[in-house]
């Protein structure tokens, strides 16, 4: 696969790293300035040398392409997720990938929609009582419940319980406590102790759940895998369920939460999203899902993907050794004022525009190659049934907006999203 190697790899100044340590800044800070450098870029940490990759070629030839020469390595979130899909790696990867891919296409998903449908009602109702209690609310709160709805109610086909809710909140907060490279920030591994107990329990409730229904549950899809295949263990479901919700429901809420945060400081992209069609219309759809693109180019939530080299590689002409880890990062790419016109404004219009699609590998907010997203097109879905329905009922006005961007496993919010909601 690799063709010669004509120049080093650009690499931060030393100076510039120790600048950075001494000054506390955030991880993306230092790898904002290797960016500057070229598409990929390196730093040292002691021996050892990290690859920043940011260019859209390059994007490609790494996830997209060569997606068995750069593997995942010892997954941050493995601790809790243990085997399942998003931390395997080889041929259980590719037969556990088997089993779910089903139940995420477009025919998989319009059956779990009446499920997904009333997650959005339960909200809708909440948001009702909000405005008119006239109450100041923590929407980011709501948003996470909804998507955990959503998730558990098309995995066992029931409604989700209070106490469920609780361990499944209380266990994914943890992984939110996972450093984005600890490598880099020198910060210890969450304790995964308390939040394994309650996964424990959560998934053994689910489990009997689904054995309880004949509606389409996509537990049952795990569980006839089980009941046929020797590799689907007790343990193995668990992970799987356990690595849908978690995938499925923090990432889905976070970038809502980014959405609602966007709109109030730019209120004439919701009016220009209404006026695009009237409910239900196509024209309508597609502005929605627009506003949902041009959210998760400024904030792709899973904003930064290692990688680690399996055999000595080129990128971009520069010498990549084996056992390198990469580091592969959306968030970069979709700031790069040489793939995006004005990069830092909120247009979603942009994405409307045939003429001007992104190049490929400039927009990967679900990641790119065999080990993207399993959920996107469930996670496009969920999203654009909530905001059909709250977006023409609600108008969201932000207090206290939280001061930026916190850049841990997921790029979120750095505090609480509180809202006052307006009936319209
Ligand atoms: C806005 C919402 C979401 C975003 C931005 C997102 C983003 C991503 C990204 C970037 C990856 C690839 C990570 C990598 O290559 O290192 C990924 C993988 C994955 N996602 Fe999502 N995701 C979202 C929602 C969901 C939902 C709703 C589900 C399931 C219900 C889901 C399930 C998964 C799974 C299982 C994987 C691992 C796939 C594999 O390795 O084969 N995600 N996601």
């Amino acid at each position: 696969m690799a063709t010669a190697a004509t120049s080093t790899l650009p690499e931060l100044d030393p100076a510039r790293l120790a600048d950075w340590r001494a000054g506390g800044g955030q991880l993306v800070d230092l790898l904002t300035s290797a960016q500057q450098l070229g598409p990929v870029a390196g730093f040292r940490l002691g021996e050892r040398r990290i690859v920043l990759v940011t260019g859209a070629e390059q994007v490609q030839h790494v996830l997209a392409r060569h997606p068995d020469s750069y593997v995942k390595h010892g997954h941050r979130a493995k601790a809790l997720l243990g085997d399942g899909l998003l931390c395997a790696s080889g041929e259980p990867w590719r037969r556990q990938r088997k089993v779910l891919q089903p139940q995420f296409t477009g025919r998989g998903i319009r059956a779990h929609e009446p499920q997904i449908r009333a997650a959005v009602a339960a909200t809708a109702e909440r948001w009702h009582a909000a405005a008119r209690a006239g109450e100041v609310r923590e929407i980011d709160a709501d948003l996470r419940r909804f998507s955990l709805e959503a998730i558990w109610r098309s995995l066992t086909a029931h409604p989700l319980d209070r106490a469920t809710h609780h361990r499944l909140i209380t266990a994914g907060d943890s992984l939110a406590q996972i450093p984005a490279f600890a490598a880099a920030t020198g910060e210890r591994a969450a304790d995964f102790g308390e939040a394994n107990e309650l996964a424990d329990l959560a998934a053994a409730h689910a489990i009997a759940l689904a054995g309880q229904t004949e509606e389409p549950a996509l537990l049952r899809a795990l569980l006839r895998a089980a009941a046929e295949l020797p590799d689907y263990t007790e343990r193995l479901v668990r992970d799987e369920l356990m690595t849908l919700v978690v995938a499925g429901y923090e990432t889905t809420a976070t970038t809502l939460s980014w959405l609602f945060l966007l709109l109030d400081a730019h209120p004439e992209q919701r009016e220009w999203a209404l006026a695009a069609g009237p409910a239900g219309s196509g024209a309508r759809a597609a502005a929605i899902r627009a506003l949902i693109d041009e959210t998760l180019r400024l904030y792709p939530v899973a904003w930064l993907m290692p990688r680690q080299a399996a055999e000595a590689d080129t990128l971009a002409g520069h010498p990549i050794e084996a056992g390198t880890t990469l580091l592969v990062s959306p968030y970069l790419t979709h700031r790069d004022p040489a793939l995006w016109p004005d990069p830092g404004a909120f247009r979603p219009q942009r994405f409307l525009d045939a003429e001007r699609r992104p190049a490929p590998g400039a927009y990967y907010p679900f990641g790119l190659g065999p080990r993207a997203c399993l959920g996107a097109q469930f996670a496009v879905r969920e999203m654009t049934l909530l905001l059909e329905e709250l977006l023409p009922a609600y108008r969201a006005e932000i207090r206290d907006a939280p001061a930026g961007a916190g850049f841990a496993i997921t790029v979120h919010p750095a505090g609480p999203v509180r809202a006052v909601l307006h009936a319209e």
